[in-house]
């Protein structure tokens, strides 16, 4: 029962079970996120946007990395805003951080404004990839980047490992192949992907140039 209600809560958290899921996203994504932050060089004075910030982990983490810079996080679920703004509520106070309301479709931030995007275990759930990717795109600064990543790849050698989740949350664990085509779709240049052995996690990497 509450792991049904958990992932029911994955795409929009809302009410009691969406704050229980922001929590333990906050924890259960910490490894995963690490892992794929190993795959980019983050300067000290970086301008970074989390996209579907969830309760504001990265974020935090994220801060903590650009002691000359500035995060925003962007979330279209109330619950998960109001939760990254309580966890980074110091740096907000210091104009370090920056947490709104709002969805990857449509950014409420000016063109060529980041260095880096990054996106945790929120890209299934995006209405129109290839759009929202170019939205994102629009925000980045020449040479800025994109990291995406993920916990749910579809593996040729296990078709149906996700099958339940993807049911019950009305998502689609994508192929490494969709997902760099949809990069390049978008516009980014030197798409890379990289996977972790004997687990489904992966990371793509794609630069404006
Ligand atoms: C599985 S959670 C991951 C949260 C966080 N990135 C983490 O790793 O803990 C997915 C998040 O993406 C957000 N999300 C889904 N679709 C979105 C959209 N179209 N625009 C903005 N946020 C979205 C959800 O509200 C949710 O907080």
């Amino acid at each position: 029962m509450k792991y049904y209600k958990l992932v029911l809560n994955a795409r929009n958290p809302k009410g009691f079970w969406g704050k229980m899921m922001i929590r333990s996203m906050n924890k259960g994504h910490y490894q995963v996120t690490g892992w794929g932050l190993e795959h980019i060089k983050i300067k000290d004075n970086f301008t970074i946007l989390d996209v579907g910030c969830g309760g504001g982990k990265t974020v935090f983490r994220l801060n903590e990395m650009v002691p000359k810079g500035r995060v925003y996080g962007i979330d279209y679920s109330e619950v998960a805003v109001k939760k990254s703004k309580k966890l980074n509520k110091k740096e907000i106070k210091n104009n370090k951080v920056q947490i709104d309301n709002g969805s990857v479709s449509n950014l409420p931030y000016n063109d060529n404004m980041f260095d880096l995007v990054t996106a945790v275990e929120t890209y299934y759930f995006w209405p129109d990839k290839v759009n929202d990717l170019k939205e994102i795109y629009r925000t980045l600064k020449l040479k800025g980047k994109i990291l995406l990543i993920f916990e749910m790849l579809e593996k040729e050698n296990e078709p149906d490992k996700w099958a339940e989740v993807e049911k019950l949350a009305k998502i689609k664990a994508p192929k490494e192949s969709q997902i760099r085509e949809n990069l390049l779709n978008a516009g980014f240049s030197n798409v890379k992907t990289y996977t972790k052995e004997n687990i489904s996690w992966l990371c793509a990497v794609g630069e404006k140039e």
